[in-house]
């Protein structure tokens, strides 16, 4: 089968494609051909060396999402034929998903939406399950006030629609005026590109996705949560009564099940910016590259 791999770090002139024995598939796991994966800015860093603690041993196959068809399976939920998404922790594992066959266990796993294409669900596991699980240690309420930071972006687009969907009010931080536009459509209420313009003291929760560290926006016994790993910490802001954390994203097929009830039912929408065939996924790392991007890259196998 075929599986993008890297024998050593550097540009997108790394990635090969590869051909590998199919896994083997162990108690408890699922294989699935897989029909799209998409970009994320991890695989950008893994495929540069640049990931720092954790970096994985070489060779590897890259890639942490997927959607496809079940082709292996004991597991009654999840049975041959069943279309599936899911999201392998890749750096944690070693298990890629770029390539035609993966062995997922079935706990990482779930029933795919059935309101989109497979396509389109291969570009939500991971930004879906980030920004699910990091609401959740938020506990964001219906009437609370939340500040999403980088909210145009993968993980901050699907934040802004979960939260809505669960009753909260929804401001938002944007890099550009173009993504104005964007965070609105979404569902955020005031958008501003200018830190300055946040209102002091006001949100009860703020969602960080790219290291803003906007503290003076959270209310005081507010809750404030980073995705940005790479940032560093939250400064300490136990003297406001705060409560701070840089939120890591985990498998987990609930969670799955949850954004794919939330997707059939209107709560959310994917944006997919472009698709590129396996074969190309040089190009399609060019393009991650280039960002400004409006959606996320698909790799369609
Ligand atoms: N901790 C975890 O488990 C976890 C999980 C997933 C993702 N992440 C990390 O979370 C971050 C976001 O991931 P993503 O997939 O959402 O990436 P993304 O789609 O590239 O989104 C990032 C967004 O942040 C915006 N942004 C960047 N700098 C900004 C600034 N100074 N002011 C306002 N907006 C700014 C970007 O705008 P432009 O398009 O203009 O650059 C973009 O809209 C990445 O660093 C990723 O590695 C962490």
């Amino acid at each position: 089968m075929r599986a993008v791999r890297i024998t050593r770090f550097g540009g997108p002139d790394v990635l090969t494609v590869a051909e590998t024995p199919p896994p083997r598939t162990s108690d408890g796991e699922v294989l699935v051909r897989v029909v799209a994966s998409a970009l994320n800015p991890v695989d950008d860093k893994t495929r540069e060396g640049a990931i720092g603690e954790g970096t994985p041993p070489l060779p590897t196959t890259l890639g942490w999402e997927l959607a496809g068809i079940v082709v292996d399976s004991r597991d009654d939920a999840l049975p041959v034929g069943e279309r599936v998404f899911g999201m392998s922790h890749q750096l944690g594992t070693g298990r890629g998903t770029w390539a035609d066959l993966v062995a997922m266990p079935a706990g990482s796993l779930a029933v795919a939406p059935s309101a989109v294409s497979l396509v389109e669900a291969a570009t939500l596991p991971l930004p879906g399950l980030t920004a699910l699980q990091t609401l959740d240690w938020l506990d964001v309420r219906a009437g609370e006030r939340l500040l999403v930071a980088g909210a145009a972006g993968a993980v901050g687009g699907l934040a802004v629609q979960l939260a809505r969907a669960r009753g909260a009010r929804v401001d938002a931080l944007v890099s550009r005026p173009a993504q104005v536009e964007v965070a609105t459509e979404l569902g955020a209420e005031r958008v501003t590109t200018d830190p300055a313009d946040l209102p002091a003291g006001a949100y009860d929760a703020v969602f960080d996705t790219f290291g803003a560290f906007a503290v003076e926006a959270v209310a005081d016994g507010g809750r404030y949560a980073s995705v940005a790993t790479q940032a560093g910490p939250v400064p300490d802001l136990s003297r406001r009564s705060v409560r701070t954390t840089v939120n890591q994203v985990r498998e987990d097929g609930p969670g799955l099940a949850e954004l794919a009830k939330a997707v059939d039912a209107g709560q959310v929408r994917t944006r997919v910016e472009a698709q590129y065939g396996l074969q190309d996924v040089g190009a399609a790392h060019e393009h991650f590259r280039r960002g400004r991007l409006s959606g996320k890259i698909a790799l369609v196998l």
